[in-house]
């Protein structure tokens, strides 16, 4: 939202001036390479300084006027040995951490003991826009540290430069869909209502995306009772978006990413209570995952054809609401009994992953939804909940989590789990008992996907009030961009 850094890739060279920043292992030479660049008296300095180089710590000097120099930022990597698929980009959001109001900043990549490669230092690149990222367009007056009316000017020295920047052309991408799914979360709803966000969904056309906008009255026609239920309390309408990306062959069948898109959730008339419901703003993370994904796949024209649908709806109190006993019929034919209006994250996706299913038969699908407080409990903010019909994709998905630091960890499911949203008034009912609601969650939307390969990754306690990491000191994450960028480029493209 504020000024992105721009990044150019440099050969290492020894005439440096204004703030530099180096690595330090703490188990070599990072001495040598600060005297190399910065003079005898700074070698001193670091030396007598007591910084032990554990991964992501920092230590700042501020340098004597005898070199170029003015500002000296060593960052920590702890054991070259120890370095992970995920520290390049950990480093690089810990090196933005440490940008202050520098107005350029000069970065060497390169530790005495070990050369880096052109993938890690465009990881380090995306790592330190995606720190960089700040949420403060409604402050009228910017905190005194933040940066000036100019983007900060980011030199990365890596001896290859070239493939550096080669590599760097997926992470912008990857960036922007990031961005692009963390403003969307941030925004508040009042600001952001269903036809708001379905404007900036429209957006991605820009970049080649197929848009197609369902309208109520679309919806109505359709039967989609389970979604329109819960739209019906508010005065903003309901929409569904859906987003085609046909980088593929023309025959080949499409992958399928559905998103929860409730712009604001007060539970509607099973109210949620005062304290945190303002957190509810962002109970669209699914659908943000999902514009941020599609947004990423085509700005670097992913070799693969890819549908996002998106619900969106607003859960409110209102006359016109839905009451707890009311029975709704999804499009399915399926007819649910709504005893608790707050479980409406599932009836939105009913109808969405139902729609998906039955209009464009893909490969899979993928469902994202801040759906239960229930997976905060059992995971915290660490992990997101995976829930799947397939042991092959849950592999897949929980690989690309591991690569990407977007986690995820399976959870159970079973027939002894879906008998607990049986009711007698009607063929099921929205909410289970007061024990594993994560599950039974997922057990009423795999009710809606038939044979198709299915997963759900419930992120309500990842999308968004994570502690703050090196990658995102903000409230919304972005989560689920990255791990199914990664999920398509390792297994659905070419
Ligand atoms: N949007 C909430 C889930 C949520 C909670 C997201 C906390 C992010 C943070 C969802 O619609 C909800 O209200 N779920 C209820 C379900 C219950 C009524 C069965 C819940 O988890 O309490
Ligand atoms: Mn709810
Ligand atoms: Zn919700």
């Amino acid at each position: 939202m504020s000024l992105i850094p721009t990044i150019t890739f440099a050969k290492p060279s020894k005439k440096l001036s204004g703030t530099l920043f180096i690595l330090s292992s703490g188990e070599g030479k990072q001495c040598e390479v600060a005297a190399d660049y910065a003079g005898p008296s700074l070698k001193k300095a670091i030396a007598s300084a007591e910084f032990k180089s554990k991964a992501n710590t920092t230590m700042e000097l501020y340098v004597p006027a005898a070199t170029d120099l003015d500002r000296l930022v060593v960052i920590g990597t702890g054991k070259v040995d120890d370095l992970d698929e995920n520290a390049w980009l950990k480093l690089g959001g810990t090196a933005a951490s440490k940008l202050g109001s520098a107005k350029s900043a000069t970065i060497l990549l390169e530790l005495p003991e070990t050369a880096v490669s052109a993938e890690h230092a465009a990881d380090f690149a995306l790592g330190l826009l995606m720190r960089a990222y700040k949420f403060d367009k409604y402050k009228t007056k910017k905190e005194d540290d933040a940066p000036a009316k100019t983007a900060a000017k980011i030199t990365i020295l890596v001896s290859d430069a070239a493939a550096a920047k080669k590599a760097f052309v997926s992470r912008e991408a990857v960036h922007g869909g990031v961005t692009v799914a963390r403003d969307l979360v941030n925004e508040p709803a009042n600001i952001l209502g269903t036809l708001e966000f379905a404007a900036k969904a429209k957006e991605l056309e820009d970049l080649g995306v197929k848009i197609d906008i369902l309208t109520e009255k679309e919806m109505k026609k359709l039967g989609m009772g389970a979604l329109l239920g819960v739209a019906q309390g508010s005065v903003r309408p309901p929409r569904m978006v859906v987003m085609h990306w046909n980088g593929g062959k023309a025959k080949q069948k499409p992958i399928a990413f559905v998103g929860k898109g409730v712009v604001f959730d007060s539970g509607g008339i099973s109210i949620k209570p005062a304290a945190g419901m303002e957190d509810m703003k962002g109970d669209m993370g699914g659908a943000a995952a999902v514009t941020g994904l599609m947004h990423v796949l085509a700005s670097r024209k992913a070799n693969a054809n890819v549908i996002g649908i998106i619900g969106l709806v607003e859960n409110m109190v209102d006359a016109n609401a839905q009451r707890p006993g009311d029975i709704v019929t999804a499009m399915s034919g399926a007819t649910i009994e709504v005893l608790n209006t707050d479980a409406e994250g599932r009836l939105v996706l009913a109808d969405a992953l139902h729609y998906c299913r039955t209009k464009y038969d893909p490969e899979f699908m993928i469902d994202l939804a801040t759906l239960t407080g229930a997976i905060l409990v059992a995971l915290g903010n660490q992990y997101a909940g995976l829930f799947s019909n397939n042991d092959e994709l849950s592999a897949r998905l929980t690989a690309s989590g591991l690569s990407t630091g977007e986690r995820l960890w399976r959870m159970p499911m079973g027939p002894e789990y879906d008998k607990l949203i049986d009711t007698p008034n009607a063929d099921m009912k929205n909410i289970g008992g007061r024990h594993g609601g994560a599950t039974t969650a997922a057990q009423f939307l795999q009710r809606f996907v038939g044979e198709t390969k299915w997963a759900h990754l419930d992120i309500a306690g990842t999308a968004m009030g994570s502690p703050a990491s090196e990658i995102n000191a903000g409230w919304a994450s972005g989560f689920g961009v990255r791990l199914l960028d990664r999920l398509v480029s390792d297994h659905y493209e070419g």
